[in-house]
């Protein structure tokens, strides 16, 4: 790997010319990462996606990872869709107009009219439990990517923010508003209101739940469950309601819907 040689950039920026992945890289080198570093490439070969998937991604897909620290130990579930919050905040904020179009989809992407554009892989590493977890944001966002091509029809339904704006923000701008909401969750996840702070969190992405009153399919080792979304808890699973009434309740899977 190496590191670009184009400039000026930011000094919390490790822009890479390529990588295999950004999180893999991040991992590595985790213990030289500051709080707040962004490690970015154009060209990552081998993606990773949640549940041990393949992330593919053509150009145009802006791939990156943001190093947290101190983040604790008990909020990790529900920390991809407070991830996936901070991924709309920024977006908002630079494509004014799309309100309401942005939506989560448990357990970790952002939707733009019920396609996939973004999605989030985090990573911790514990040291002790009273420092909490140093969490690695991965986040594959699609920028100005063309998914028509056969060799990538295989990704399911993706949007990319050029299709919804005559010019794209500059992917530094995107990174440093990523980057600034990243930081603001993560800084009030640090302090000693971190409870209220959660539960506010995921307050607001329970507004923004893309799955409330659907019928779903969860997959979750081999298993298929189907039924009425619900939810999102106070500790971010999601719960479902079976035919029969009863209710379950999970901490990760994935989310289809009954019908596709
Ligand atoms: C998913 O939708 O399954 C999560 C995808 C996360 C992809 C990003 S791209 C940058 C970072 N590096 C990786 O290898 N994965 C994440």
């Amino acid at each position: 790997d190496s590191i670009s040689a184009a400039a000026p950039l930011p000094p919390w920026l490790k822009w890479l010319e390529s990588c295999s992945s950004t999180n893999t890289w991040a991992i590595e080198h985790l213990a030289q990462l500051d709080h707040g570093t962004v490690v970015f490439t154009r060209h990552q070969t081998h993606g990773r996606g949640q549940n041990g998937r393949v992330w593919y991604s053509p150009p145009g897909v802006l791939t990156l990872s943001v190093v947290l620290d101190r983040i604790p130990a008990t909020q990790l579930s529900g920390f991809s869709l407070i991830a996936g919050l901070a991924v709309i905040y920024a977006i908002e904020d630079l494509v004014p107009g799309l309100q309401n179009q942005l939506r989560l989809k448990w357990t970790n992407d952002v939707w733009l009219n019920q396609r996939k554009l973004a999605g989030v892989l985090c990573e911790g590493v514990t040291s002790n439990l009273s420092n909490g977890t140093k969490l690695v944001v991965g986040i594959g966002l699609n920028h100005h990517a063309d998914f028509t091509s056969l060799e990538i029809s295989t990704i399911r339904n993706p949007a990319s923010l050029h299709e919804v704006v005559p010019i794209v923000p500059n992917e530094i701008l995107i990174l440093e508003k990523l980057r600034h909401y990243l930081l603001q969750t993560a800084g009030l996840l640090q302090s000693s209101q971190h409870s209220s702070c959660f539960s506010v969190l995921l307050s607001a992405v329970r507004d923004r739940d893309a799955l409330l009153g659907k019928q779903i399919t969860i997959e979750l080792s081999g298993e298929q469950i189907s039924g009425e979304a619900i939810g999102i808890d106070d500790r971010g699973c999601l719960r479902l309601r079976l035919s029969d009434g009863t209710i379950r309740t999970f901490m990760s899977g994935h989310v289809t819907f009954a019908s596709v």
